[in-house]
């Protein structure tokens, strides 16, 4: 599928069918998660099978998802960081995404689920053991069918004026200038994905020959995980206008401008 229809129609999915997702095409998500993990980075990270989906559900019913709202599925894959370092956050959260794209080939729906403030105990007993920390989970299963005659609301978006800026941060770039350098598509597209609650705290600065990542900070944390989304998103749109290249991790103080704290994530050459 297209990465630009791909990123408009995707959506995260809350509800499930109460159906196990056939041996077969879970072996092989997995199988392919496994190739990733060698590919990314199997020293940051790695995916764990949490094939007993009800088990996990009551576990972390009242604890896992958004103020305890847990998602029920039949299956879920926990996101393990084997250390807290950016790098290995951003690496994860990369592989899940490009993970969740296989998914979605088979035909399967996925939401992540935040278990951050889940008990460290607990998160021990669901994956039979951890070397690293799992802070993200993802929901996988067959979605339950839409009403077609039901228009389901769509999870808002910033405007790309709202997340592209010209040299430096806030300074506005012209739908113009975006169109001349053929890069409109590709901020049109990344805005559609997915971010923890929604945030969206990506922004990108153009600057001469090179797109800057930076993220916004919210209540003086940055979210890696969301860089690490966007990136694989932006990357893969990139290949689609035919720019290939890859996001070098770059270590900038942090700026401050009007009151809102930014963290510099990274610099990809156009
Ligand atoms: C890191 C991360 C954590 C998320 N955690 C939850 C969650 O705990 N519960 C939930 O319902 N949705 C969760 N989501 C889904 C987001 O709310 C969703 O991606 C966003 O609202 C945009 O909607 P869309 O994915 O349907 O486009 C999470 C998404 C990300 C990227």
């Amino acid at each position: 599928m297209l990465m630009s229809n791909f990123l408009r129609d995707r959506k995260s999915t809350r509800e499930y069918k109460n159906k196990e997702v056939s041996k077969d095409i879970l072996e092989k998500v997995i199988d392919y998660g496994k190739e990733i993990e060698k590919e990314i980075g199997d020293e940051n990270f790695r995916f764990l099978l949490l094939k007993n989906g009800d088990k996990v559900y009551k576990t972390l019913e009242g604890k896992g998802g958004y103020s305890g709202v847990m998602i029920k599925s039949p299956h879920y894959i926990a996101l393990e960081t084997l250390d807290s370092s950016r790098d290995s956050i951003i690496k994860g959260a990369y592989a899940m995404e490009k993970l969740i794209t296989k998914a979605t080939e088979y035909s399967l729906g996925t939401c992540w689920i935040s278990i951050e403030n889940v008990d460290g105990q607990i998160k021990k007993e669901l994956c039979n053991n951890l070397d690293g920390d799992v802070n993200y989970i993802l929901a996988i299963g067959y979605p339950t069918p839409k009403n077609p005659f039901i228009q389901e609301p769509d999870s808002c978006r910033l405007s790309i004026e709202d997340i592209v800026y010209k040299d430096e941060i806030g300074k506005n770039i012209s739908a113009e200038e975006l169109e001349n350098r053929g890069l409109s598509d590709l901020f049109f597209y990344v805005r559609f994905a997915p971010s923890s609650f929604n945030n969206q705290p990506w922004r990108f600065i153009l600057k001469d020959s090179k797109i800057i990542l930076i993220l916004m900070k919210e209540e003086d944390k940055v979210s890696f995980i969301d860089a690490g989304i966007i990136m694989y998103y932006f990357e893969n749109m990139a290949t689609a206008i035919g720019v290939t290249g890859k996001w070098n991790l770059i270590n900038c103080e942090d700026v401050e401008v009007n009151g809102t704290s930014y963290s510099y994530i990274g610099e990809f050459n156009i």
